[in-house]
């Protein structure tokens, strides 16, 4: 497996922190929620049943891959995001079935547990699979993704919503500006719908989801060795109708304090702190959201909560 600067994440977590925390909406970047508990918190998400998008989703591959694979012609997998790349085998079968041969898989992840977690369990399954693993953020390493032959570039989950209008133009146009003519981007975007559902969705009454938020003050208290507790915050999930997304917050419960390189932040008690969004998509959003970074929407595949959709670029 490959690994690019997973040694600097100290310097990239202060660096973001210091930007995050110095505005008046005080802000965490969600890739930060993803250390080896974190990973298998998501995990535990997805198994809660409020959170709908993963079984939805996996509805839609298991019906649909043969067509996806069949439209595309794709030979190789090349998965953004790809945690534990559960849903991926009904990608993978459906390459197999329509090239005779396994796929190549490159799955890249910002949690290397992750990577490796799927990897085992994919090489498992699938006797002889190469696997190429890659861990790193997709913000900064997308241009050593590689991979050979026909590549469907794959980023599911509705990974896509956690980020906000401008560096989600800017992560769609650096995917389409690695992709070859024979390339194509298989995209996963969860739907807008009714506000309860999605609420109930982002704060489950078992807690999972709140643990998952709250994590990310461990993360950083070991990251980056800060006398800071997840106990110091609590979980809070709404839904913001303008923007048709999800917003989560961890809300101070008490003054917290503490030193970022020489930068004092201090957090007022009451005071919310921004830890993810996740958007809501619409066809017309997604059309044109893909194409002002170049790309163009081939085909859409929905079980009218989730949508999974094909797009060429170029
Ligand atoms: N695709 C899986 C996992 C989705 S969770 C599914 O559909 O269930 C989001 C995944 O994206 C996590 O595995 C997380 O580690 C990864 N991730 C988040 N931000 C990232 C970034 N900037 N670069 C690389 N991976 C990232
Ligand atoms: C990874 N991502 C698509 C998840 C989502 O639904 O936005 C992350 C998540 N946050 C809270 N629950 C799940």
């Amino acid at each position: 497996m490959e690994e690019y600067e997973v040694e600097a994440a100290p310097e990239r977590l202060l660096a973001d922190l210091k930007a995050g925390l110095s505005q008046d909406q005080k802000s965490i970047p969600p890739k930060w929620f993803y250390d080896e508990v974190g990973s298998k918190l998501f995990e535990d998400i997805t198994r809660l049943p409020e959170y709908y998008p993963t079984e939805a989703e996996r509805g839609i591959l298991l019906s649909n891959a043969g067509a996806m694979v069949s439209a595309t012609n794709s030979n190789t997998l090349v998965e953004l995001g790809a945690g534990i790349s559960d849903k991926t085998t009904a990608l993978i079968d459906a390459m197999t079935e329509a090239n005779g041969q396994l796929p190549w898989y490159v799955p890249f992840d910002i949690s290397a547990d992750a990577i490796v977690t799927g990897a085992e369990r994919l090489a498992a399954r699938y006797p002889g699979i190469n696997i190429h693993g890659i861990a790193g953020d997709f913000d900064l390493h997308l241009g050593h993704i590689g991979g050979e032959g026909r590549r469907m570039i794959a980023l599911l989950g509705g990974t896509i919503g956690n980020y906000p209008p401008e560096p989600r133009q800017k992560l769609l146009r650096t995917i389409a500006g690695t992709m070859k003519p024979e390339d194509s981007f298989l995209l996963g975007t969860d739907l807008v719908k009714d506000p309860a559902r999605l609420v109930a969705a982002y704060d489950d009454s078992a807690g999972v989801t709140a643990e998952f938020n709250r994590n990310v003050i461990n993360v950083i208290a070991a990251t980056l060795g800060i006398d800071i507790s997840a106990e110091q915050f609590a979980h809070r999930a709404i839904w913001n109708p303008d923007e048709e997304w999800i917003e989560i917050y961890l809300d101070a419960l008490e003054n917290v304090q503490f030193d970022l390189d020489g930068q004092e932040v201090r957090i007022d008690k009451g005071e919310a702190v921004l830890t993810e969004i996740s958007a809501k998509f619409t066809v017309a959003r997604l059309e044109q959201n893909l194409a002002d970074a170049g790309m163009q929407l081939a085909e859409t595949w929905t079980d009218g909560d989730f949508m999974v959709s094909l797009s060429t670029a170029g």
